[in-house]
């Protein structure tokens, strides 16, 4: 492998703000409140400023923040919830857990996210919520999404930001465009931490307490459970660290931003590559970088013998995965979604990736579908 060239540079990332990132792990294992520490909601409460809702709880993972939302709008067994297939597993997954059924609604074949001109077709008197997924950075259509949702009996709608904290939708950031807004900090995430950790924002108050409620085995206070819950909280530690690394993020944002613009000038003329779109109101954190081919196979091979990190994102849509066929329900052909899995291929993609290592990666890229037409 080409050890100049990383998927995602966290060391590079780490090595930037080492100082600050020990100095906030150390002051928390200073005070030893491990669990539920003061950090927690310094780290809310930043975030709440960042993105303007008016409430985050921090959680264990994006997974558990999609959990807990459905959770707190009482998703139960008979219910549907419409989502994309063309995601990462625990979009579903979570719907799947409480019994619910995953209703898939086909993607736009540029954007990869939810077509929201199916969505209103797919919506049945068992639908309780609706989870766009912001995929590779960038939202769906979230004002017609919510326009839809509040037309049809105000359905729950829940954006799966797990890849996009830090983009905006008409000048609104992602995380508080719709009823819910959860986000992952996975380390790969465009602001992780070390380890797993995630937060949901909405502006809903009584939301927001049923939250922070199942977060803490659903105690209202301790040992005097009201509802179920689950152990849901963020460590203190992965807090610390997160906040540490805000003091970076505008930053980290912008070059992802100019990183995202220099493969889209580079890709522009060239043959067979079909760059991501990215609508003219909306910026994209690319937290994927993810181009389309024809021939992924031979493009996957000629990248990894040049030394340069590739990923599929992802290669099989949810309705097709032996867990999820028998118990989801499809709205309609998901032919975009399955077109789309066959193509896909995501670039290198990091605040500190160089112009010298984007032009060799776009080289390689066009040198592949040149020696394999
Ligand atoms: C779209 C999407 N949803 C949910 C998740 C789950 O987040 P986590 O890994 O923090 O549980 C991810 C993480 O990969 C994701 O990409």
């Amino acid at each position: 492998m080409n050890p100049t060239i990383e998927f995602i540079d966290l060391k590079a990332q780490y090595a930037d703000l080492k100082q600050e990132i020990n100095a906030r792990i150390q002051r928390v294992l200073d005070h030893g409140q491990f669990v539920m520490g003061p950090e927690v909601r310094e780290l809310e409460e930043r975030l709440e400023g960042y993105t303007g809702a008016a409430h985050c709880i921090t959680v264990a993972s994006g997974t558990e923040a999609l959990l807990i939302s459905l959770m707190a709008l009482g998703v139960r067994p008979g219910d549907e919830v419409i989502t994309t297939p063309f995601t990462f597993v625990a979009t579903a997954e979570v719907i799947a857990l409480l019994g619910a059924t995953p209703v898939f609604v086909d993607i736009e074949p540029d954007t990869c996210n939810i077509d929201s001109t199916l969505l209103e077709a797919a919506i049945t008197s068992k639908t309780r919520a609706i989870i766009p997924v912001s995929l590779y950075g960038q939202a769906s259509d979230m004002d017609e999404i919510n326009t839809i949702a509040a037309r049809n009996g105000g359905i729950a709608v829940i954006e799966d930001a797990a890849q996009s904290f830090g983009a905006t939708y008409k000048g609104r950031k992602s995380c508080n465009v719709s009823l819910i807004g959860c986000t992952s900090f996975f380390p790969s995430k465009p602001l992780g931490c070390f380890g797993d950790g995630g937060a949901i924002f909405t502006s809903d108050a009584v939301l927001a307490q049923a939250m922070r409620e199942i977060r803490v085995h659903g105690q209202q206070r301790r040992y005097h459970h009201t509802r179920i819950g689950v152990g849901g909280r963020m460590d203190t530690i992965q807090c610390a660290i997160v906040l540490a690394k805000l003091e970076r993020f505008d930053w980290e944002v912008e070059r992802r931003i100019k990183v995202g613009d220099a493969y889209l000038r580079l890709l522009a003329s060239k043959e067979g590559i079909v760059p991501p779109v990215l609508r003219s109101d909306r910026t994209s954190v690319w937290g994927q970088f993810t181009i389309q081919v024809d021939g992924r196979n031979a493009v996957l091979e000629r990248m990894k013998s040049a030394g340069i990190p590739t990923a599929v994102h992802y290669p099989l849509p949810l309705h097709l995965q032996p867990a999820y066929r028998d118990l989801c329900r499809s709205a309609g052909p998901l032919a975009n979604a399955e077109a789309v899995a066959a193509r896909v291929v995501s670039l290198p993609m990091h605040p500190y990736l160089t112009a010298e290592a984007q032009r060799t990666i776009v080289h390689s890229v066009s040198e592949a579908l040149t020696q394999f037409a």
